[in-house]
């Protein structure tokens, strides 16, 4: 494998970015850098402050003060935050009902994107979020645009939080899917869309396998 490989994937909410995205890493022996995870994190800690989500500048001053790390404990990839780990709190229903609020603040996208942009620097990484081949790895080596149908994206998710016990009711879940998608999709800074550049994968009929085996096999083929 050539050296400093980077790959970018974006796409809508459940569309299964990070799960394909980490096992690529993990068969390529490349860093994953999940990048809702940092937006989530930030959210995370306004929600503990009782911070105003619609105050963009108190936000904007909290993302200059957190610190957000990535790091692998026992195999694990964890999100740090403040040196906590976090990686399970930040994908409670409450961050994710709040997270597009946070993540539509052009101060924090600035703040967030150059941390992205420094993680990034002189690596070989597959990192995922919503532009990635657009705003910060605009000279990604491979740019996947990966999307799946609403139904089977929500269906994804309501499977996901039952095996952790989680009751949700499925319409409801849909709602919220739907809702992010419009906020993620709609805001004016660096809003979802696919790089012109970017290579649309729908994975609506398709196994993580054949997702990850497309991927590795696009990445020989484009390098
Ligand atoms: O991928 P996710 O569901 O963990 O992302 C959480 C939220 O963060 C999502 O609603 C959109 C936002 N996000 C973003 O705006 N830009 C990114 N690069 C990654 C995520």
């Amino acid at each position: 494998m050539q050296s400093d490989l980077v790959i970018a994937i974006d796409g809508p909410a459940g569309a299964g970015k990070s799960t394909v995205a980490k096992k690529v890493a993990d068969r390529l022996g490349i860093i994953y850098i999940d990048t809702g995870a940092m937006y989530r994190a930030l959210t995370l800690e306004a929600l503990r402050r009782e911070i105003n989500l619609n105050n963009e500048e108190k936000l904007s001053n909290l993302a200059q003060q957190i610190e957000i790390e990535f790091e692998k404990i026992d195999g694990e990839d964890k999100v740090l935050l403040n040196g906590e780990d976090v990686s399970q709190e930040i994908r409670s229903q409450k961050v994710s009902n709040y997270v597009s609020l946070v993540a539509k603040v052009s101060t924090v996208r600035k703040k967030l994107v150059n941390l992205q942009q420094r993680m990034a620097r002189s690596k070989s990484v597959i990192m995922d979020g919503r532009d990635i081949g657009t705003v910060v790895l605009p000279n990604a080596d491979l740019k996947i645009f990966l999307t799946a149908s609403v139904q089977e994206r929500t269906r994804r998710r309501y499977n996901e939080l039952q095996t952790k016990g989680k009751v949700v009711e499925f319409d409801e879940l849909k709602e919220e899917i739907l809702r992010r998608d419009k906020l993620d999709k709609e805001r004016e800074v660096a809003p979802l869309k696919k790089a012109k550049d970017a290579i649309e994968l729908d994975s609506t009929d398709l196994t993580i396998e054949e997702v990850i085996d497309r991927i590795i096999k696009l990445c020989q083929e484009e390098l």
